[in-house]
């Protein structure tokens, strides 16, 4: 099977399960609210990344789904934020417009608290159906908290907010793109392995991959900003107006491309290990590099 099936496929799966995990209980606005974003579309990227990395080592969708789609709703909580006219102030998500413009800034706030929130109890409710393998899951969730946390993804956004329309060098850009971006796509490969491996070896390559492919994503979604077409569902040209440090703003468009082009190839040179068995993920580098939104 070829990736982009394959994606599709996942795709599907995703939005089926994230669907039926919709908090029912809560308040119409709140779940109408968090759900609004969740299921405007969206790539799925992180999700699919988490189910590819663990059948890679063996395991099983239906084990990593919840937790696939936990990690889904902590990324779609940090672009609700990210939007907030306090961040990037950005009108169009998904092609839609932004959960602040629809619901208004406190609900907007709220709902990105509520998908966080909402994404460990899914976690830990996962994990305790499966109490022979709880430390496993408890691994993972350390991974994906540690990525999304205050050495991570957040640690990442408050150097972007910091540095903004301020003079930035490399080491300060690989930081802001190392967290905001990369910490998360690392941390959805390597829980999903962790659940189904303990191979230090194969652990130490997905990660390594992820870094990479991470670095790789946050470069063309800067070079996106400038170049892309109206199929980007989000606005564009707002890096350069924000005074956002960037890969673009740093080097130009040209050398930009040859960096993601050299991350790319690091990413699918990690996977040697795994042989023929790491295609998909191989692809899906490819894919990361050659997007258009
Ligand atoms: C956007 O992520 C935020 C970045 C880290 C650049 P995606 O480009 O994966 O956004 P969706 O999930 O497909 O909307
Ligand atoms: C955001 O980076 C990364 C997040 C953690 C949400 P950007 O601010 O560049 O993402 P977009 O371009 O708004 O999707
Ligand atoms: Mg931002
Ligand atoms: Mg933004
Ligand atoms: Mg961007």
């Amino acid at each position: 099977m070829e990736i982009r099936e394959k994606l599709l496929l996942l795709k599907q799966q995703i939005e089926q399960r994230l669907s039926s995990l919709a908090p029912n209980h809560s308040p119409d606005l709140l779940r109408d609210s968090m759900m609004y974003s969740l299921q405007a579309g969206g790539k799925r990227l992180r999700p699919a990344m988490h189910i590819l990395a663990a059948e890679l080592v063996g395991g099983q969708a239906d084990q990593c789904i919840d937790m696939a789609c936990a990690i889904e709703m902590i990324h779609t909580y940090s672009l609700i934020h990210d939007d907030l006219p306090a961040l990037d102030n950005d009108v169009l998500r998904r092609g839609r417009a932004t959960n602040h413009v629809v619901y208004g800034e406190a609900q907007a706030i709220l709902a990105g608290d509520g998908l966080l929130n909402y994404a460990y109890e899914v976690m830990l409710s996962n994990a305790l159906r499966y109490p022979t393998k709880a430390v496993r899951y408890l691994k993972a969730m350390q991974m994906i908290s540690q990525a999304a946390g205050v050495t991570g993804m957040i640690a990442g956004q408050v150097m972007d907010v910091f540095l903004e329309g301020k003079e930035v060098d490399l080491k300060q850009l690989q930081y802001i793109h190392m967290h905001k971006t990369s910490d998360m796509i690392t941390g959805a490969l390597t829980s999903g392995a962790v659940l189904f491996t303990e191979d230090e070896k194969q652990l130490a390559a997905v990660e390594c991959y992820g870094r990479n492919v991470g670095l790789v994503f946050q470069i063309v979604d800067d070079i996106l900003d400038i170049t892309a077409g109206d199929e980007l569902g989000k606005s564009r040209g707002k890096d350069v107006a924000e005074g956002k440090a960037t890969y673009p703003s740093l080097f130009g468009i040209q050398k930009s491309r040859q960096i993601a082009q050299e991350k790319n190839e690091q990413a699918k040179a990690a996977l040697e290990i795994f042989g023929s068995k790491a295609d998909l993920l191989r692809q899906l580098a490819d894919m990361m590099l050659e997007r258009s939104m």
